[in-house]
């Protein structure tokens, strides 16, 4: 029986936001709650936040402003509405939301939302306002409760081709300019048997492809059913054998624990798609030190190296920062020499935004915005470049695609390639959530169009 009270949740930042989003929708499901994209019918309306850089942080904030008139209408009906912030600003501010936010009614940090029902319950009957931002001993993963068809692998709906599953949360890089330390906690790797579990359970409802998510997803060493620490490479050997699922993915990596049983996997594993997200951040020596990076641009030389030998057709993927405090003119040129030298199918490229509390905030050299801002533009360009080469050098050939979504036009169907590019085509309904051999016809620059040769 679907419940009669809705929830609410609108997600920011990263795809492990995206993940925990469906597991706070999922976590009020046995209490009887639907999940709503109709903000006004909510009673439980949830912010999953982003701390990232300053303007992820400010959303929230004009988030908030607009629902203040959507609960003074709800309330006038006669109706309650709980207004919470979850994520990782409500972990990084805490009680001052609250003080600055009189339409919050609760704060839960990334570590609580297994006690999220339970807190919604006290924020209704007690009328009042909860913060927990504690990072509690018990493990929030083994007390969700277990997948449930919250999203149901129907032709036409979205998302049911494709899911992440959260294997390592946390981390202790302690990079200078970065927030996730403090908003996330600690390193942590999910122990293989629930993972399997629930990988298993995505793959019964329809579930064809997995990204195993986390903030340093390669650092994953969690505890194996021999007993033994298994590494990520072990793990995605594990899921890979699970019948049914066809593609795997995983991200973010860092470069520091890019080892070479998880280089080798790219060229073992089938299901392995040939994509790596693996963030360099700088391409000077000296900035990344400054950054805390623990890798060196040699050393990210040679790891693309030894990963081109491994899966030569590999797409390569990267966050970068420009003006981080101190960066020079020169510095930032060898940033676009590196680029130009690797040469990325797809990068996300970033001002560099002071995080309050983090080590490089409290740094006397931080530039202007119009040198930031200069930089970025000129990163962009070359990385668009670098996109829309590498999406032309796609076209005339045959790929595999997971078809995933209708398209917006009729009889289009969405899908990704090997490479996670976008892949339209005119196609049934029923081929969603099916992998079907696509000629590419013309490439866009953030997606490719092509011709279904065979269903
Ligand atoms: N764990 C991942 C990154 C998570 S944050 C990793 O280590 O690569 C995603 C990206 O946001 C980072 O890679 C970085 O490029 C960017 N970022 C993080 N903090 C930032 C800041 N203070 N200003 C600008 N960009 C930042
Ligand atoms: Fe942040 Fe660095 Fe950790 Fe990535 S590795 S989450 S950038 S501290
Ligand atoms: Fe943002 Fe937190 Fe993810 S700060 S990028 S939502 S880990």
């Amino acid at each position: 029986m679907p419940g009669t009270k809705k929830v609410f949740v609108k997600t920011f930042g990263c795809q492990m936001n995206v993940y925990d989003s469906e597991r706070i929708a999922e976590s009020l499901i046995p209490y009887g709650f639907t999940e709503t994209e109709c903000l006004e019918e909510a009673e439980v309306i949830v912010l999953n936040t982003c701390h990232i850089r300053e303007k992820a942080a400010e959303k929230v904030y004009s988030e908030l402003g607009r629902l203040r008139q959507v609960k003074d209408d709800r309330r006038e009906q006669g109706k309650q509405t709980i207004v919470t912030v979850a994520g990782c600003v409500a972990q990084a501010e805490g009680a001052e939301i609250i003080a600055r936010s009189p339409v919050v009614d609760l704060v839960v940090g990334p570590q609580s939302y297994h006690r999220l029902p339970d807190l919604v319950f006290r924020a209704q009957s007690e009328s009042r306002r909860i913060v927990d931002t504690n990072f509690p001993e018990d493990d929030k993963f083994s007390r969700l409760p277990d997948r449930l068809v919250a999203k149901p692998a129907q032709p036409g709906a979205t998302r049911a081709a494709s899911a992440f599953l959260t294997v390592q949360e946390g981390c202790d890089k302690f990079c200078t300019f970065c927030v996730v330390p403090y908003t996330r906690g600690m390193e942590f790797s999910r122990p293989v048997s629930g993972l399997l579990d629930e990988a298993r359970s995505l793959i019964s409802r329809g579930v064809r492809e997995l990204t195993l998510l986390g903030q340093n997803v390669n650092a994953y060493h969690g505890e194996g059913p021999d007993g033994k620490d298994w590494t990520l490479a072990k793990l995605i050997s594990a899921v890979a054998k699970l019948e049914g699922l066809e593609r795997l993915r995983y991200t973010t990596s860092h470069p520091h624990d890019m080892n070479d049983d998880l280089i080798a996997a790219h060229r073992d594993e089938e299901k392995l798609m040939p994509y790596l997200h693996l963030p360099f951040q700088a391409g000077s020596d000296r900035i990344l030190a400054l950054m805390n990076r623990k890798h060196t641009v040699a050393q990210y030389r040679r790891l693309i190296e030894k990963i081109r030998t491994a899966r030569p057709d590999i797409a390569l993927s990267t966050d970068i920062i420009v003006g981080f405090p101190g960066e020079t003119d020169q510095e930032f040129e060898e940033t676009l020499t590196l680029v130009n030298e690797i040469g990325f199918a797809q990068a996300f490229s970033f001002k560099y935004s002071a995080r309050p509390g983090t080590p490089a905030a409290k740094s006397e050299e931080q530039l202007p915005e119009e040198v930031k801002t200069k930089r970025l533009h000129r990163l962009q360009e070359l990385l668009a470049s670098q996109t829309s080469r590498f999406n032309e050098g796609c076209v005339g050939q045959v790929i595999p695609v997971l078809f995933e979504r209708p398209g917006r036009h009729d009889g289009q169907i969405v899908g990704r390639s090997p490479y996670l590019q976008p892949v339209h085509a005119d196609g049934d309904a029923t081929l969603l959530g099916r992998v079907i051999p696509v000629e590419i016809s013309s490439a866009g620059p953030n997606s490719l169009l092509g011709v279904i040769r065979a269903a």
